[in-house]
């Protein structure tokens, strides 16, 4: 079986947390309107061409930042952002990445502290930033319309080498929670920085694209009241996959697409890591179905959200999945149907 690489306890800088994610939408209104109507969400600023929101908890300006591109253009992941725990961290950042030829540019964006561009490993742009606007914390606003989206949680991407993409990450201190094989091969890890099981999940598949980010809610009835507010809002249609139970964190989840198919999940929350003892929880893709209900859909496996100016790569063992479709083939075959 693949190696996993060692923890690294006292990484080149300090990485806290996944932090925000920029899209590219065709229709902003709509985006907006999804996000706010269905997930509760708070516009902390909007322009005529970006719109800024955060969940009912954040603090932070913002979490997820929706910008305009043309009608006929493919919504694309801009970044992915991840804070950093000073804007000395920073500067630690940018030796670290010129080092290993990495591009470093540093870039003024509104209601950000000081932030570093960069790609990582695979090509995934991504964005550090040690401080944002604060704003007020909305948890306790009973007036809000459906708040479901707590706080930002984790992105899953597609990663054309999971092993290589995981290493990386390993080196700047992030720790595998969960490692899924097939056989010997690496399928996915499930990496954190902030205590919880993840803030980043490389799996493999073509890429690397962005395949889902998540909010967690403050109880499982959320995850069922948000289907609810999505049947009542005429977005039934929208839930991709779920609700149903995660077989390795026992979280309650859904996932829903957007208006421009973006995908977002909503989850009931994670376990805590920390301890420096914990080895990563090593599986089998084939002794972890889920718990109960369907498979997913084609689509929720094999489709996910480009990245800006990152070329598509496969990876060097395609891809098989448990798909909805092959589910229902078997057995309508099994039953003559
Ligand atoms: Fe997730």
């Amino acid at each position: 079986m693949t190696n996993l690489p060692d923890p690294v306890f006292y990484p080149p800088f300090l990485i806290t947390r996944a932090s925000h994610v920029r899209l590219t939408s065709r229709d902003i209104k709509a985006s907006r309107d999804f996000y706010t109507s269905l997930l509760g969400m708070i516009v902390s600023d909007e322009t005529a061409d970006a719109c800024y929101l955060r969940a009912a908890e954040e603090a932070g300006h913002h979490s997820l930042v929706l910008q305009q591109c043309a009608p006929d253009a493919e919504p694309e992941c801009t970044a992915i952002g991840m804070r950093v725990l000073t804007e000395a961290e920073l500067d630690k950042a940018a030796v670290w990445l010129l080092g290993r030829n990495l591009p470093v540019e540093w870039v003024e964006l509104p209601h950000q502290g000081r932030t570093l561009r960069t790609r990582d490993a695979v090509g995934v742009p991504v964005e550090l930033c040690a401080t944002m606007d604060v704003v007020d914390r909305r948890f306790g606003d009973l007036n809000a319309p459906a708040a479901y989206a707590k706080r930002l949680d984790h992105y899953q991407l597609f990663t054309p080498d999971a092993l290589g993409h995981t290493e990386f990450y390993a080196k700047l201190g992030f720790r595998i929670a969960d490692a899924m094989f097939v056989g010997d091969d690496l399928e996915g890890t499930f990496l954190w920085r902030k205590g919880n099981t993840h803030d980043l999940v490389l799996f493999s598949g073509t890429g690397p694209k962005l395949h889902h980010f998540a909010y967690t809610v403050s109880e499982p009835a959320q995850v069922l009241r948000a289907c609810d507010k999505a049947g009542d809002l005429g977005l039934g249609h929208t839930i991709e996959r779920g609700p149903g139970r995660h077989p390795l964190d026992g979280a309650l989840y859904v996932y829903f697409r957007d208006p421009d198919g973006h995908r977002v999940e909503l989850f009931d929350g994670h376990y805590q890591t920390i301890d420096a003892e914990l080895d990563p929880h090593v599986v089998q893709v084939k002794d972890n179905p889920q718990p109960w209900g369907l498979p997913g859909q084609r689509s929720w496996y094999f489709e996910a959200s480009p990245f800006q100016g990152a070329p598509q790569t496969d990876p060097a063992i395609a891809r098989t999945a448990p798909t909805l479709e092959d589910y229902l083939d078997r057995v309508n075959a099994e039953k003559g149907i």
